[in-house]
């Protein structure tokens, strides 16, 4: 490895070609490990020194920068259109199955053809949702990328996917002279939750799906814009090969993995028919916690003599078939338009719906986000509009379908004050969102403020759920959160389906909360962007309440994970006379907690750790916590950098992941065992 920590960036000494080629070598081989294997080499200051180096050498000896360069991945000068290219061997595409019965019927057709009635091994693959692309490489170099176009010509999107850090430009050892190699560019469901967040608080248009995302992304004249976007090229197989491949797909996939390409991990080989259904029902079951878009599955023969002797059908495979999963895009009529208050005031329009079967689930209401988001539809009540609902994320109004807008539409005139407290409505430069201005006044917030407040990971009052706090607020017994603690067992054994035993236990429970820590009070206070992560860091770095309320928004910026939007909110919480004044009564009214010891020695810095399943004895938060304060970050899932996995009782998939990749985990018990040596 190159010592590049003392290279200087600009070196007055002469450089060699060998140094270069050296370096661009060494960021080849960093990105494979990086963005390919999930297992960085070397810290990114290192990446990022050596990358400085490169385009330092480049722009004194601009003749030697080639094509494959990893300064190439920056984008390139836009273009003016994009040129068409022929692909050495077309692109199909697959035939459908929509039920068991297409499927045992695509297995009966390929036994006669094979006049066999011997199980078939298959390959299973889910169908990524995205854009199919081809990728040519000569002689172990990239050389140009290209849509599926009409299947036998293309566009040249080769300055585009350049940009794709998963994309090898360079492949590893002994590659075939000429390689096609076909696969999906998609967009994962966090970078396009992402991607539309940015868009429409810059005001531009958002994207259905992630499809379109993708697709848009790859469209883009200026690759510096592809460059931004967070797009995966997935390989599911190859076109035209010169040289030498395995003689099934599966090996050919491996084969793929070998030479630096991201392959699906959830690709099988299965036996008959039966081994395609069964996978189906698991696949469909996973769905919806994939973190990126699938419509269905692909089943491949896997015998590449068997392929060739069952051939094609006019552009399709015989050998090949999709089933499709249900849509996760559907149609339905947009009855009414409300408006909600949350914690914070933002007044968020929800679309009530005609009842909708999308994504597995029956969906009648939907977001649509904010004020400006209602504009850019341009949606109106009474219009037919796209609802979307894919994975976990919240069903959302996608798109609206004009040609179906009915004479009677009408137009959604968004609240110039509190729906709930009629105080007025504002809207902050800079920000999407319209406000309720009432502060903790406002009836709706403080009632999201006392749902935070009592929730698990705040101040864990047991018994005191949403619905019970709507009840209290509702009958006028309470209206801060000062005053959950002075609400007498009378009042509560007189509500509506409340027993004596509960409203003790609810009085037991608020004593008991009254013991806490700094974090979780923090936590607890609701302060805008304060997550618990952020809380335990801004504890444990200031050391007590009353130095987080006095310090400056500079001061705070040295928390780690504060930047100056977190630092402004926290600072402007701490003066507003309202909240000063809600601290001092909940700390009168008994609420305390050690003073944290300010750290000094965090033993876990720079570990990452992944729990899963159920903790039984310490809870998932007390065990984040705990984690947290000793420097360790807790990730949500796991991939090569995890350090270790904590695996409590119905661990299901980050078990098995954590286990394939030999990542070190400890079930409960050990975990406990384990945290004993930090104990001081
Ligand atoms: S194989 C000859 N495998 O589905 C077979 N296609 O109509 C060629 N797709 O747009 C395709 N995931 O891009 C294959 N694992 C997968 C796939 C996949 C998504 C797309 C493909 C094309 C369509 C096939």
């Amino acid at each position: 490895m190159l010592d590049c920590d003392t290279l200087p960036v600009s070196s007055s000494e002469p450089v060699t070609i060998e140094e270069y080629r050296q370096i661009q070598l060494e960021l080849h081989q960093h990105n494979i490990a990086y963005y390919v294997d999930d297992a960085p080499t070397v810290p990114d200051a290192h990446y990022d020194r050596l990358m400085q180096r490169l385009l330092a050498i480049e722009a004194e000896q601009p003749q030697w920068v080639s094509a494959d360069s990893p300064s190439q991945r920056v984008g390139a000068a836009p273009l003016s259109r994009f040129t068409s290219v022929t692909h050495l061997q077309p692109m199909l595409s697959l035939g459908n199955a929509f039920s068991a019965q297409d499927m045992q019927d695509f297995d009966q057709r390929i036994k006669d053809r094979l006049k066999t009635t011997d199980d078939i091994v298959y390959v299973c693959e889910p169908k990524f949702d995205g854009a199919a692309v081809s990728l040519l490489y000569r002689n172990g170099v990239f050389e140009r990328a290209a849509t599926r176009g009409d299947g036998t010509t293309g566009e040249d999107i080769s300055q585009n996917v350049r940009t794709l850090k998963n994309v090898p430009l360079v492949l590893m050892e002994d590659s075939p002279a000429v390689l096609e190699v076909r696969g999906e560019i998609y967009m994962p469901h966090a970078g396009f939750e992402r991607l539309n967040e940015a868009q429409r608080k810059a005001g531009q248009k958002t994207f259905v799906n992630p499809r379109n995302a993708a697709a848009g992304s790859l469209r883009q004249l200026d690759s510096s814009i592809t460059a931004q976007r967070p797009l995966v090229f997935n390989a599911y197989g190859v076109g035209l090969v010169e040289g030498e491949l395995p003689d099934t797909h599966f090996a050919t996939l491996e084969f793929l993995r070998a030479k630096g390409f991201v392959v699906s991990d959830l690709a099988e080989r299965v036996v008959g028919v039966g081994g395609c259904l069964d996978y189906y029902t698991r696949m469909e079951a996973k769905r919806a916690s994939l973190p990126f878009d699938i419509d269905g599955l692909v089943f491949k023969v896997d015998a590449f003599t068997l392929q060739r002797r069952l051939g094609f059908v006019a552009r399709a495979p015989r050998f090949a078939i999709a089933q499709k999963f249900p849509a996760q895009e559907e149609m339905t009529v947009l009855k009414a338009v409300e408006f909600q208050v949350g914690r914070t005031g933002a007044i968020t329009p929800v679309a009530r719906l005609e009842p909708v079967f999308v994504g597995g689930v029956t969906v009648s209401n939907a977001t649509l986000h904010n004020r400006d988001e209602i504009k850019r539809l341009a949606v109106m009540v009474g219009d037919t509009v796209i609802i979307r609902r894919a994975g976990d994320v919240i069903p959302q109004v996608a798109g609206v379908v004009l040609e179906r807008r009915p004479a009677d539409a009408q137009s959604i005139e968004f609240p110039l004050h509190c729906p709930v407290c009629d105080a007025a409505a504002e809207q902050v430069d800079g920000e999407a969102a319209v406000r309720c201005s009432g502060g903790l006044s406002c009836p709706a917030q403080s009632k999201e403020a006392i749902k935070h407040f009592a929730s698990r990971k705040a101040m864990d009052i047991d018994g005191l759920g949403d619905k019970l706090v709507e009840q209290l607020v509702d009958e006028g017994l309470i209206h801060t959160i000062a005053d959950l603690f002075t609400v007498p067992l009378e009042a509560l054994v007189a509500l509506e389906r409340m027993a004596e035993k509960s409203a003790r236990n609810l009085l037991n429970a608020l004593e008991h909360c009254k013991k806490t820590t700094l974090p979780r009070f923090l936590y607890a206070l609701g302060i805008r962007e304060v997550g618990q992560t952020t809380a335990s860091n801004i504890a444990f770095h200031m050391g007590s309440l009353e130095a987080v309320a006095a310090a400056t928004e500079e001061q705070l910026q040295e928390i780690p994970d504060v930047g100056p939007v977190v630092a402004q909110h926290i600072h402007v919480f701490f003066q507003q006379p309202g909240n000063v004044a809600l601290i001092e009564q909940l700390q009168q009214i008994g609420i305390h907690w050690p003073a944290p010891q300010v750290l000094g020695e965090q033993p876990l810095a720079g570990k990452t750790i992944v729990l899963t399943g159920t903790l039984e004895q310490m809870g998932r938060s007390e065990a984040k916590e705990r984690l947290t304060l000793l420097g360790a970050k807790v990730a949500g899932s796991v991939s090569a950098k995890t350090h270790l996995v904590v695996a409590g009782t119905k661990a299901g998939s980050k078990l098995t992941k954590a286990q394939d990749l030999g990542v070190e985990v400890l079930d409960e018990e050990g975990f406990i065992q384990w945290l004993t040596q930090f104990d001081s």
